[in-house]
């Protein structure tokens, strides 16, 4: 009964000093960062405070649930790449605010997601090509046979390793206009 008592709480101890460690780690994270890279998938960039919902990021967060935990002012630079599709427009909106409040004065948001009016036009033009083409592994790069069915999943597919889907697409003027919404007062488009 002792012994028991005692390897349990042995147990705990370590789990409480291992949680223990975690938050100095992601506070020591937290308190230095300066560039952000949200929703960062497996594209950790060096020298940025990668996030995800995935446990392989430097601070793992659910921004669904979270918003950024960093002072106003404290950031050069987040970015956002293939990812404010995955949350509802009243979400998405709720995070570019918080990335204005967290940006110094003269500070860059950099956010990048498919286009809606692209894809709606390569849907209108029937485009094959673009709807029936493939990934590296082979696999297709649109679900579904047709190409309604690929449009579709464009939509509401995408699945994440997080178990997220895509919510809300944006063409450049809808995603400005939350910009607009959160305080920024330069918004541009950069085609790649
Ligand atoms: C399509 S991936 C893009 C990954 C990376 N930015 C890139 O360019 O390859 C979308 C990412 O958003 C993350 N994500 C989706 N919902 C999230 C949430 N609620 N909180 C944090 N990350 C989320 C997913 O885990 C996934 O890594």
């Amino acid at each position: 009964m002792l012994k028991l008592i005692a390897k349990k709480s042995l147990r705990r101890t370590l789990r409480w000093i291992k949680l223990r460690r975690q938050k100095i780690v992601a506070h020591t994270i937290v308190s230095k960062a300066n560039r952000i890279n949200l929703c960062c998938g497996s594209r950790k960039l060096p020298d940025f405070c990668n996030i995800d919902i995935s446990t392989d990021a430097d601070l793992v967060l659910d921004l669904e649930k979270t918003l950024l935990p960093f002072r106003d002012n404290q950031c050069e630079i987040v970015i956002c790449i293939s990812a404010i599709n995955y949350f509802s427009r009243q979400r998405g909106l709720q995070i570019i605010k918080d990335a204005h409040r967290i940006l110094e004065p003269g500070g860059v948001a950099r956010f990048a997601t498919q286009d809606l009016r692209l894809i709606a036009q390569k849907y209108i033009k029937y485009d094959k090509d673009f709807f029936f083409q493939k990934l590296v592994s082979g696999k297709d790069r649109f679900e579904g046979e047709t190409i309604g069915d690929k449009f579709n999943s464009w939509f509401y597919g995408y699945k994440t390793s997080g178990g997220k889907y895509c919510k809300y697409f944006y063409d450049f003027e809808s995603l400005a206009l939350l910009f607009k919404k959160a305080g920024f007062t330069m918004v541009e488009k950069k085609d790649i």
